[in-house]
C-alpha cells in the first residue's frame, strides 16, 4: 500500500512560533514511517514558507494528488503533492482559520477545526457569545474595544482578569488587584489585540480536557493543573521545565469530572470542532465548573497536556496522530458529496 503523504505546517507568524515547532517535531518523530511519506514545511515568523529541497520538491510534484501553491520569496512556489496537511500553528495565522481557508482553497485534506471553528475560538468573546446562546457556562466577562477604552470598567471587583481576545500561551494576560494594574492591564492587553477581555476572577482548580473525533467526538480523562512557578498558569508555568504539574485525574469528585467530560464534548459540537481540542476550564470552591476556552490547536508535543491526558485514557501519542490523520480525511471525503 502506498504511504500517505503527510506535510507537517510548523512555526508560523504568532509569538508561538517556538512552541509549534517543538510540538511539530514530536508529530515528526512520531508519525509512523511506514504509514506515512513525511515532510515539514516551516514558516518563518515573517510569513515565507521553507520548503525543503528543490530536489525533492520536484520528486514530491509528480502524481495527482493536491499542489498547494505556498508563498515563498513573495512568489507562488508549489508544495508538491500531499494528500494530508498537518497544521500545527498555535495562535493568530495559524490557529485562527486563516491556514484553514488556504487549505480549504487548496482543496486539501487537513487535521483539525475548520475555517469557522478555528476563527470562533481563537477569538475569547466570541466563543463565549456562542457557548452562552448553546447553555454552557462560562465565565463572566465584558468586552472593551480600543477604540472605546476610555469607558473601559470593571464590573466584577479585584482581582480582575485583563486579557487579549485572540491571542494565546498566557501572553498579554493580568491579574490585576488593584484599579492602577488595571489600567496597566488594559495597557498590556491593547498592545496584542484591538479586542480585549474584562473577566471575573476565578478561585479554585483549573482542568483541562482533551477531546477527539469528528461526528462522535470523545473527551480524555480530564487534568488539574497546578502551576508551581508562579501563583496562576502563567508564560513560565506553561512552558519552563518543572513550571507546573498535572494531575490526572483531578482531585476532584466523580460527578464533577463526568461534568467536565460532558461539558468538554458539549463545547466542542457547539463551536463545530473537528478533529481536535483541548477544553480549559475552572470549577470553583463550591464545585461549579465554567468552560474558559477552548484551544483548536492545543500544544502538541508528547508530552503536552492534550497527549498526557489521552494517554492516561489509553490511547497512545502515535495512535492519536494516526486518528487525527483519518478523521481529515474521512472529513474530506464527507465534504467532497456536499453540492454548493
Ligand atoms: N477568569 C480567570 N480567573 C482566574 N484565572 C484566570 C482567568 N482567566 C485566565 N486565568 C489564568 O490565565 C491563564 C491563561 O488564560 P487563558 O484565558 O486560558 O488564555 P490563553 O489563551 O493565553 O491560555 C489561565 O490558564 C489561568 O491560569
Ligand atoms: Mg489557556
Amino acid at each position: 500500500m502506498a504511504r500517505l503523504r503527510v506535510a507537517v505546517l510548523m512555526g508560523g507568524r504568532s509569538s508561538e512560533h517556538e512552541i509549534s515547532v517543538a510540538s511539530a517535531r514530536s508529530v515528526l518523530e512520531s508519525l509512523d514511517p511506514d504509514r506515512y511519506e513525511v515532510r515539514s514545511i516551516e514558516i518563518a515568523r515573517d510569513g515565507r514558507w521553507e520548503l525543503t529541497s528543490q530536489a525533492e520538491q520536484a520528486r514530491l510534484a509528480k502524481g495527482d494528488a493536491e499542489k498547494l501553491p505556498v508563498p515563498l520569496n513573495g512568489q507562488p512556489a508549489p508544495l508538491g503533492d500531499v494528500d494530508v496537511v498537518f497544521p500545527v500553528l498555535h495562535g493568530p495565522f495559524g490557529e485562527d482559520g486563516t491556514v484553514q481557508g488556504f487549505l480549504e482553497l487548496a482543496g486539501v485534506a487537513y487535521v483539525g477545526a475548520g475555517v469557522t471553528a478555528s476563527a470562533l475560538c481563537m477569538d475569547k468573546d466570541l466563543f463565549k457569545a456562542v457557548m452562552r446562546d448553546k447553555g454552557i457556562p462560562v465565565v463572566a466577562s465584558v468586552t472593551v474595544l480600543e477604540r472605546h477604552r476610555d469607558q473601559a470598567e470593571n464590573p466584577f471587583g479585584y482581582p480582575v482578569v485583563v486579557k487579549p481576545a485572540r491571542l494565546g500561551s498566557s501572553v498579554g494576560i493580568s491579574i490585576a488587584k488593584t484599579p492602577e494594574e488595571f489600567s496597566r492591564a488594559l495597557d498590556l492587553a491593547f498592545e496584542h489585540d484591538e479586542k480585549v477581555l474584562v473577566e471575573e476572577h476565578c478561585a479554585g482548580v483549573e482542568v483541562e480536557c482533551s477531546v477527539l473525533g469528528n461526528e462522535e467526538p470523545v473527551a480524555s480523562i480530564p487534568g488539574e493543573i497546578v502551576p508551581l512557578v508562579s501563583e496562576w498558569y502563567d508564560y513560565r508555568a506553561k512552558y519552563e521545565e518543572g513550571g507546573m504539574d498535572l494531575v490526572v485525574p483531578p482531585r476532584l469528585d466523580e460527578a464533577t469530572i463526568a461534568r467536565v467530560q460532558e461539558l468538554a464534548v458539549a463545547a466542542f459540537v457547539a463551536s463545530d470542532c473537528e478533529g481536535m481540542a483541548r477544553v480549559d476550564f475552572f470549577v470553583s470552591e463550591d464545585g461549579k465548573v465554567l468552560v474558559n476556552e477552548l484551544n483548536t490547536i492545543p500544544g502538541f508535543t508528547s508530552t503536552s497536556v492534550y497527549a498526557k491526558l489521552f494517554e492516561a485514557s489509553g490511547i497512545s501519542y502515535r495512535e492519536l496522530l494516526d486518528r487525527l490523520v483519518e478523521l481529515a480525511l474521512e472529513r474530506r471525503e464527507r465534504r467532497e458529496r456536499l453540492k454548493y
